[in-house]
């Protein structure tokens, strides 16, 4: 939520922040400002140069690129607003009364109110709505000559989550960072420092980062740079390559087609197809603790609570654990009762959503053995967690989540094998699991050959305004992940449901202007969700069936059909969802929308 972007060094800072920004705009893209310090025309000279705006990046393209802006030390922000309308005065960068402290900000600050009304009855003047604003009243009280001083005396009176980058007119010459609850890294250049809310912003200067942890302040200068104690340097595995269009008109067409290579990279090396099991690394450290576990509470939002939803079947039939989902920003405030012999298991692509951070922290609290699914490494959640396993699906710019999906799935069938075999699953159902997953990214490109097909269901069902998507058993959550994907991007009316419930309500909705997309392998509820789909027939719903190939029978009762390969029945979500995550791009694009950009949202939910 928000970017961050910020630069030191010798080079001009306003073309790196153009850029870094470019990169992070998929975090928040409501406005967008930079502040650079030492500029010359078009700003008056060695007056600093600040710029806001609002609306996208690529919208003020051309006039940004006119601007000749000097000077090497900057930050830049694209929000996504929750404190305060989308105006100019509330876009980031905040200053303090004298315009000699800067500021960006991801994150909330949630006791600003209090600290605005005081801070307004001791002569403050503020300008914004924002809450983000109060910071640089409480640096500017309490700046002595030492930003970082001030930053720190700041930070002890707020509540919320931050992640920021400062600059002072009056200690010149670095720039003080700090961090609680969202991401901040710092990235190593030679000779040249940067900050950035995500690694996307810092890729083309450098692969070695800092991940700032929880309350650490940092400083970066020209030459150098300390933070309150040692921290290791991590290297940023994704190429510049990955996180490019590559040709594709959108990100999240581009990432659709890499769905196959995400479960390939998933299973990479962890197949162990004879043994029938799997070799999970990252869980080494807890193998003997994980056999004591009784109980499994999956932690997730979003997309990834839909992963964690077919986990939940997987794990309890298969490694016969009983299983539950939360939704992250449920679960601490549901009082949950657990006890030594329960695990949480945190499903995340960016592993910094702050209500799944909240839910682990809640756990960590309790004292219970906590593991994460994640995508980002060295993500908040990766570190805080006791172990986990990285998805391996490389970066996802669109908002949309897909791919990562894909590597969620494949990483808890994965994960269901290990605790399984720890268990009662017997060899031959461990092979048997491996195997089909192995065959998995192939039979996943087969699905992705329909997408001129789905494109042109897509331009035949576009314009109605409501939609169903039913599924039972393991099609159940992807039943509702079609419904959000399609909402998300395409703002139409989508609803997913469990096809045994539509009978129970859902169905007096259901005309001739209300089509289903229903999910129905030739699985163990085949017959179940046939008689679902004949329910909304009578009813006069348009149906599009997801089915297996070969099933010539579905035609006689639906409207259209998509096929997909067969694969074990815990499987088939990785496959009947790529057809819902095209047809909902596919809709999105012919109506016009930004589709990786789709209004009110962003990429990673820092704010609870
Ligand atoms: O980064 P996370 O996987 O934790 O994100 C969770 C949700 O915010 C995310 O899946 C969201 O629902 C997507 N926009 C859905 O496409």
């Amino acid at each position: 939520m928000c970017g961050i972007v910020g630069y030191i060094g010798k080079k001009l800072a306003f073309p790196i922040l153009l850029s870094g920004l470019k990169r992070l705009e998929y975090r928040g893209y409501d406005s967008f400002g930079f502040f650079v310090l030492d500029s010359n025309p078009p700003a008056t000279p060695n007056k600093p140069f600040l710029f806001k705006k609002v609306g996208k990046i690529s919208e003020a393209e051309g006039e940004l690129s006119n601007l000749k802006v000097d000077g090497g030390i900057g930050i830049a922000h694209t929000r996504w607003a929750t404190t305060g309308a989308v105006t100019e005065v509330n876009a980031h960068p905040h200053f303090d009364c004298r315009e000699d402290i800067f500021l960006v900000h991801n994150g909330i600050i949630e006791n600003y109110r209090e600290i605005k009304e005081k801070l307004e009855k001791e002569g403050h003047k503020f300008r914004s709505q924002c809450d983000s604003e109060v910071l640089c009243h409480l640096i500017e009280k309490y700046f002595n000559g030492n930003l970082e001083e001030a930053v720190r005396k700041t930070l002890k009176e707020v509540r919320g989550a931050y992640g920021i980058a400062v600059i002072s007119k009056k200690d010149p010459q670095k720039i003080v960072l700090a961090k609680l609850s969202s991401p901040l890294l710092l990235g190593i250049g030679e000779d040249e420092f940067l900050v950035a809310s995500d690694p996307a912003a810092v890729i083309t200067h450098t692969r070695q980062v800092i991940n700032l942890d929880d309350n650490e302040i940092a400083v970066i200068k020209p030459d150098n740079f300390f933070i309150l104690k040692e921290k290791p340097l991590v290297q940023i595995e994704w190429t510049l390559e990955e996180a490019e269009k590559k040709g594709y008109p959108h990100f999240m067409l581009k990432e659709i087609m890499e769905e196959p290579e995400a479960i390939e990279n998933a299973i990479r090396g962890r197949l162990m197809i004879e043994e029938g099991s799997v070799k999970l690394g990252g869980l080494d450290s807890i193998s003997e603790k994980l056999r004591e576990i009784n109980r499994l509470i999956l932690v997730a939002c979003g997309t990834a609570s839909f992963a964690a939803r077919v986990g939940e079947y997987m794990l309890e039939e298969y490694a016969e654990i009983p299983a539950e989902v939360d939704i992250g920003s449920e679960f601490r405030y549901r009082k949950p009762v657990v006890d030594k012999n329960t695990a949480g298991i945190f499903v995340s692509q960016s592993g910094e959503t702050a209500d799944t951070l909240a839910a682990l922290k809640e756990m960590k609290q309790k004292g219970i053995l906590t593991l994460g699914i994640t995508n980002v490494v060295g993500s908040a959640q990766a570190r805080e967690t006791d172990a986990g396993v990285y998805t391996r699906s490389g970066p996802e710019i669109a908002v949309a989540s897909t791919k990562a999906f894909l590597g969620q799935l494949a990483t808890l069938a994965m994960l269901t094998v290990y605790l399984g075999r720890q268990r009662e699953m017997a060899l031959v159902m461990g092979k048997r699991i491996v195997s089909e997953l192995a065959k998995l990214p192939e039979l996943a490109k087969d699905v992705l050959k329909s997408a001129p097909e789905i494109e042109k269901l897509a331009k035949k069902y576009k314009d109605y305004k409501n939609f169903w998507f039913i599924g039972r058993k393991y099609n159940a959550p992807i039943a509702s992940e079609g419904a959000l994907k399609l909402k998300e991007i395409s703002y139409l009316h989508a609803e997913g449901v469990a096809g045994g419930e539509l009978k129970h309500g859902s169905l007096a909705l259901i005309d001739e202007n209300f089509p289903t997309v229903a999910i129905c392998p030739s699985d163990s509820v085949y017959e179940k969700m046939v008689s679902n789909i004949q329910e909304i027939k009578a009813r006069g719903g348009p149906v599009i069936a997801v089915a297996t190939e070969g099933n010539e029978d579905i035609k006689k009762i639906v409207d259209d059909v998509i096929y997909i390969p067969k694969t074990l029945e815990m499987l088939t979500p990785m496959l009947s969802v790529i057809p819902l995550h095209l047809f909902s791009y596919y809709v999105a694009a012919l109506l016009g929308h930004d589709v990786d950009r789709p209004k009110n949202l962003a990429k990673s939910v820092t704010v609870e």
